[in-house]
C-alpha cells in the first residue's frame, strides 16, 4: 500500500489532539511541520511516536554542513520516520545531513526539497539569480540529492516521471499539491488528484486541508487511500 501522509498544519497541540481523535483505531503517517514543532517542541514528535504514528518531520534544514550534521543527529534520536533538507544547501550539506542521521542510529528516510512550489521562473531568475529553467534546477537538485545518498525528494506529482527517469524508480518521490477534485485548489498551483498522483508514480502523497478540514476526516482519509492505491 502506498502511504498517504497527513499534513498536520495546526497552530498548537490542542487543535492537533482534537484532530487525532478522528483516528482511534488506525495510525496514519503524520507530517509535523515548522508551525507545530516551533510551538510545541520535540515532545510533540515523541508523543506521536509513542502513540504509534509514523512521523515525517518537515523542518527543511538549510545551514552549513557542520550545523546540519549535528541537528540531524538530534533529530535522528527523536525516532522520526522521515525528515528533509533543502537541496539548495548543496552537496556537502546533504552528505553531512546523511552522516548525522547515520551517526544517530536512525533509519529515517532522508529527502530533499528541490525547488519550492512557491518559486516560479521570475523569482528563480530575478531574485535568486538562477538562470536555468525550473525543471533543469529540479533535475540538478534531485541528482545532487541522490549523489549525497539521500532517499528521494519532495516534488509535484507532475515532476515524478521526470525524476524517476533520471534518478531511478527506487528514488522516492513525496508529493504534496493533492486535491480530491481538480476544481478546488486553495493556494496550490499545480494540483493533481490522488489517482493521478498514483498514475504518475508518486511513492507517497502528502494531503493537508482536504483531510484536516473535512467534516469526516477518517472517511476522506480512507477515500484517498483507496484512490491512491487504485483499489489494490
Ligand atoms: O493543505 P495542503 O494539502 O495544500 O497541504 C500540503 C502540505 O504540503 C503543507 O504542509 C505544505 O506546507 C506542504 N508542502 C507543499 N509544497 C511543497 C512542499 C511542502 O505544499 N513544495
Amino acid at each position: 500500500m502506498k502511504p498517504v501522509i497527513i499534513a498536520c498544519d495546526f497552530e498548537n497541540k490542542e487543535q492537533f489532539m482534537e484532530f487525532i481523535k478522528h483516528f482511534p483505531d488506525e495510525k496514519p503517517s503524520l507530517k509535523i511541520g515548522m508551525e507545530l514543532f516551533y510551538q510545541e517542541g520535540p515532545k510533540i514528535v515523541k508523543d506521536m511516536k509513542q502513540q504509534g504514528f509514523p512521523v515525517f518531520l518537515d523542518l527543511k534544514l538549510n545551514d552549513i554542513p557542520n550545523t546540519v550534521e549535528k541537528a540531524m543527529y538530534n533529530i535522528g534520536r527523536l525516532g522520526v520516520d522521515m525528515i528533509n533538507v533543502h537541496a539548495n544547501g548543496g552537496l556537502a550539506m546533504m552528505k553531512a545531513a546523511k552522516q548525522g542521521l547515520l551517526r544517530s542510529g536512525s533509519k529515517a528516510k532522508l529527502i530533499a526539497v528541490t525547488v519550492l512550489t512557491s518559486i516560479d521562473d521570475t523569482i528563480l531568475h530575478q531574485e535568486l539569480l538562477v538562470f536555468s529553467s525550473i525543471n533543469n534546477a529540479i533535475i540538478k537538485y534531485a541528482e545532487l540529492a541522490k549523489e549525497a545518498g539521500l532517499d528521494g525528494v519532495v516534488c509535484s506529482p507532475l515532476e515524478v516521471p521526470m525524476i524517476h527517469k533520471i534518478c531511478g524508480e527506487k528514488f522516492i518521490t513525496v508529493t504534496p499539491g493533492i486535491r480530491l477534485s481538480e476544481q478546488q485548489s486553495d493556494d496550490q498551483k499545480r494540483i493533481t488528484t490522488p489517482k493521478m498522483a498514483y498514475e504518475l508514480g508518486s511513492d507517497y502523497i502528502v494531503v493537508g486541508r482536504s483531510i484536516t478540514k473535512a467534516k469526516d476526516p477518517l472517511l476522506v482519509y480512507h477515500q484517498i487511500m483507496e484512490d491512491m492505491n487504485c483499489g489494490n
